[in-house]
């Protein structure tokens, strides 16, 4: 079954399948979540806020309740890399974290442009 999750603060809509993961749903479309352990549910650099009160989303496990803490999971703040999304869904990605996806990116962008402006040398 297809359903919709509508990404903000971008107000990007994507398509994705019920039972998806968010974090994979996210970056295969183009929508920068960090990620640094790699979606092991170990570093919650994915952290989003889950904005539809009525989500139809996967339970967090043991782990994730130690992690993201009952009253943080409570206001809507999940690890993406250990959602499930199985309805239509409002996210959040909080601002500070979109500030450092754009850093990291402008950085890469800088490091490959020096690495381009040696490599003419
Ligand atoms: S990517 Fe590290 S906890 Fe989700």
């Amino acid at each position: 079954m297809k359903i919709k999750i509508l990404f903000q603060p971008r107000g990007k809509w994507v398509t994705a399948r019920s039972g998806d993961n968010l974090l994979q749903t996210a970056l295969k479309n183009r929508i920068p979540i960090r990620h640094r352990c790699g979606g092991n549910g170990s570093c919650t650099t994915c952290k989003v806020m889950i904005l539809s009160k009525d989500a139809l989303i996967s339970d967090p496990s043991t782990s994730e309740i130690r992690l993201v803490g009952e009253e943080a999971l409570c206001s809507g703040y999940r690890l993406a890399c250990q959602t499930r999304i199985y309805g239509n869904t409002e996210v959040s990605i909080p601002e500070e974290k979109w500030k450092a996806v754009v850093k990291e990116k402008i950085q890469q962008q800088g490091g490959n442009h020096e690495k381009k402006e040696n490599e003419k040398d």
